[in-house]
């Protein structure tokens, strides 16, 4: 097996090619078996509906190389019911969790070359998609899913990397509704926060933190990640119906909670960001991202929450326990690692 001719420790967050993705499909009732492509088209049916009416699910998740040359896939069955979970919430056939552990497994296999190496810095982001396949024009499900996972190393989401960034909150855009489909992993939740996002981007911040869409007085989470942080000692995490359930938060909860820390699930209000010592965004793709200012663009008001430009010490502790848990460093007492006999 000859290692990928690639620049580890450069790699951002896109697409490079790999060797191969797998791909099932569900046809009259049930899941087929699992097929290997080399190929990175997929051909369906112009009136597909997860063309026309957004019929479609995915999910994100990590394998590293450790330590010890072993590798480590985070919490894929979290994963596996996750995508589950989505596909109920529009009405797409539920992905079985051993089929999804299958293909999980087979996808990293095939693709053992493009895992990065350990102390790059970088890992393999395995992208599971369920796609609706069936021809309709009016609005009804699919009979006919497609369910895929390609992979692609990658370094950073944030091209600033473990620094922080800031990010800007506004009361213009939502993108999810009180009650629709933001706890699930759907394609159309992105497609609405791009106007926002790019806005941002184009403003110099690295995300848009959202507020929930019915009072826009709660903190919700990011564009693509979910949202902490560090109120007098304790980690505050916003509760909300609007937001994805985040792996990656729960586990941060998790480590918060074994190093003795206060741990809050609730309803945060924008008036409590001055009282912020620490805040992150956090997600796969995210990590744990530090937030330097939260920019109020409706009226100007900006916060600084990383008062010396570095990350908070507890932020610094949570990234540092779940990449050395996720590398095979340190122990893992939750049992969170899903090792890939190679
Ligand atoms: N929220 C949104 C909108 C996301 O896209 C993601 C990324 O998956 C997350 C939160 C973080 O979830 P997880 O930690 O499971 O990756
Ligand atoms: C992830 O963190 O896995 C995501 O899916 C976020 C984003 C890239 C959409």
């Amino acid at each position: 097996m000859k290692e990928a001719d690639i620049e580890w420790k450069n790699l951002g967050f896109g697409y490079v090619p790999t060797d191969y993705n797998v791909r099932c499909y569900y046809r009259n009732g049930k899941w087929g078996e699992i097929e290997v492509s080399s190929s990175e088209t997929i051909e369906m049916h112009i009136a597909a509906t997860s063309l026309h009416y957004g019929q479609e699910c995915f999910e994100g998740l990590k394998a590293f190389r450790g330590k010890d040359g072993n590798v480590r896939v985070f919490r894929p069955i979290e994963n596996a019911k996750r995508i589950q979970e989505s596909a109920r919430g529009i009405k797409m056939a539920e992905i079985p969790t051993e089929l999804f552990m299958q293909m999980t497994e087979k996808v990293i296999k095939l693709n053992e070359r493009f895992i990065p190496p350990y102390g790059s810095g970088a890992s393999l982001y395995i992208r599971p998609l369920e796609i609706g396949m069936t021809a309709r024009v009016g609005v009804k499900p699919a009979d006919e899913y497609c369910f895929l996972m390609l992979v692609t190393p990658v370094g950073p989401y944030f091209k600033e990397g473990f620094k922080p960034t800031n990010i800007c909150l506004t009361r213009e855009y939502d993108r999810v509704a009180p009650k629709g489909t933001g706890r699930y992993k759907v394609g159309g939740n992105y497609a609405a926060s791009l106007v926002a996002g790019e806005k941002a981007h184009e403003l110099g911040y690295s995300a848009v933190l959202y507020l929930d869409p019915k009072e826009k007085k709660y903190l919700d989470e990011c564009g693509p990640a979910n949202f902490y942080a560090i109120k007098e000692g304790k980690y505050i995490t916003p509760a909300s119906d609007s937001i994805l359930p985040s792996i990656t938060n729960d586990s941060l909860m998790q480590l918060a909670s074994d190093m003795g820390m206060g741990v809050e699930r609730r309803h945060i209000t924008i008036d409590e960001i001055p009282d912020f010592s620490e805040a992150a965004a956090c997600g796969t793709a995210a990590v744990c991202s530090p937030v330097g200012e939260i920019h109020d663009l409706d009226n100007g008001t900006k916060y600084v929450i990383a008062k010396d430009g570095k990350p908070g010490p507890v932020t610094q502790k949570l990234y540092d326990t779940l990449n050395g848990i996720r590398l095979g460093e340190i122990d893992d007492p939750h049992n969170w690692n899903v090792v890939i006999d190679l």
